[in-house]
């Protein structure tokens, strides 16, 4: 299998790169607008096709790139169809399952963050979005957030992942990559709650500014990030 973790400095994001072979399709998970012409160039330099960009969900804190590589290579876009984001070509559901050659994704509805957060398994992982990061996990005070729907998603779905599955989020702020369910279950301070209104009241008690890009970001990714500000 070619994985590939991409980092955007700017934002923080992970942006990841999948395909069974050399040669053969591709897809991306969470593009940033800014990094396309990096990605489009890595995968024509590994002899790939890439037939899917989707998003994890509507980000706040960079513009999509789902849009620009739909232009630049007609490859299909997806989004949760729960999104507001009214460009997709394929909008998905809890169950559904991607494909580009023999990989296959699991799509997981995880709302909580934003109702439109999707986690994806694949085999020995799964790619969490902003719903459970690296000792932390996404914030739930806009975008139709909510943190009761999030311990849903975390408790009900995501830890009930066998512990060696392997994390991987769409951001970290520290400079890690990766974790597994079994080290957040153990080691998150987020999710050492005894119960879902703990869960809840430390959620609401957090007291965040506004993602920089927010203003610019949301719009734009409603159009999958094609009619940002010049
Ligand atoms: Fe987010």
């Amino acid at each position: 299998m070619i994985f590939r973790q991409l980092f955007d400095h700017e934002s923080s994001t992970y942006t990841y790169l999948l395909a069974e072979r050399s040669g053969g399709e591709a897809l991306l998970i969470d593009p940033v607008h800014e990094r396309v012409d990096q990605y489009l160039k890595l995968i024509e330099e590994m002899d790939l096709k890439l037939v899917l960009a989707v998003d994890t969900h509507i980000h706040a804190d960079h513009v999509t790139g789902l849009g620009r590589l739909r232009s630049a290579s007609r490859c299909a876009t997806a989004m949760g169809e729960q999104s507001e984001a009214d460009c997709v070509s394929l909008r998905l559901k809890e169950g559904d399952t991607l494909n580009a050659d023999g990989l296959k994704l699991q799509a997981l509805y995880t709302p909580g963050h934003t109702d439109d957060s999707y986690s994806f398994r694949m085999d020995d992982r799964v790619f969490t979005g902003d719903t459970l990061l690296i000792r932390g996990t996404g914030r739930t005070d806009f975008q139709n957030g909510d943190p009761g729907d999030q311990y849903d998603s975390l408790f009900g779905k995501l830890l009930t992942l066998p512990d060696d599955t392997l994390v991987y989020p769409a951001h970290d702020y520290d400079g890690r990559t990766s974790s597994s369910i079994g080290e957040e279950r153990r080691h998150n301070p987020r999710l050492q709650v005894a119960s879902r209104q703990a869960y809840i009241d430390q959620m609401n008690a957090l007291e965040l500014d506004p993602p920089k890009k927010m203003d610019l970001a949301v719009p734009a990714n409603r159009r999958c990030g094609l009619e940002q500000a010049a």
